[in-house]
């Protein structure tokens, strides 16, 4: 008999919810150090969170352009829309969760290290306006309350918006 224990379903996702909200609503912070400190809590706090980006979407030139990230810094820094699987999710309008990233050919890779990955759309008013990207070295990082939790998330920055 197997037993598989899943990484994901004791992560503090409550816990972490009052140091966002309070990085959110801190006076005299620009959006983007706003957002780089939601970046770092995420990536600090969560083990399998190795790498987490915000990107904001140009809808005139349809390009995708990196505004906060904690981790190592990405190459790709602007992503047309279609391209990789941030470019999908900015025209699809849906959560993308990828468990072996060896398995997609329409995708972008920011490091050799990278296994798994989660993109989770931004609303602004019913508007696709952007994302958050997570990165992971462990396959298979992220379920259904990962992206429960990423969705809470973009809510609360979309507040700020
Ligand atoms: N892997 C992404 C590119 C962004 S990096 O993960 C930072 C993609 O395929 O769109």
């Amino acid at each position: 008999m197997k037993y598989f224990y899943k990484k994901n379903t004791h992560m503090p996702f409550t816990a972490l919810k009052p140091q966002i909200l309070d990085s959110l609503s801190q006076e005299g912070l620009s959006l983007e150090q706003k957002l780089t400190s939601v970046c770092e809590i995420l990536q600090s706090s969560l083990p399998v969170y190795n790498w987490v980006g915000v990107y904001f979407a140009n809808h005139e030139e349809k390009t995708l352009h990196l505004r906060a990230f904690a981790g190592e810094p990405t190459e790709h820094t602007m992503i047309p829309f279609g391209k990789g699987i941030c470019g999908q999710v900015a025209v699809s309008n849906d959560n993308f969760v990828v468990p072996d990233v060896k398995e997609q050919d329409n995708y972008l890779a920011c490091s050799i290290y990278v296994k798994s990955e989660i993109v989770v759309p931004l609303f602004k008013d019913g508007v696709n306006v952007g994302q958050i990207d997570v990165d992971s070295h462990t396959p298979n990082s992220f379920s259904r309350e990962d992206e429960d939790f990423l969705e809470w998330v973009n809510r609360q920055v979309s507040v700020i918006l």
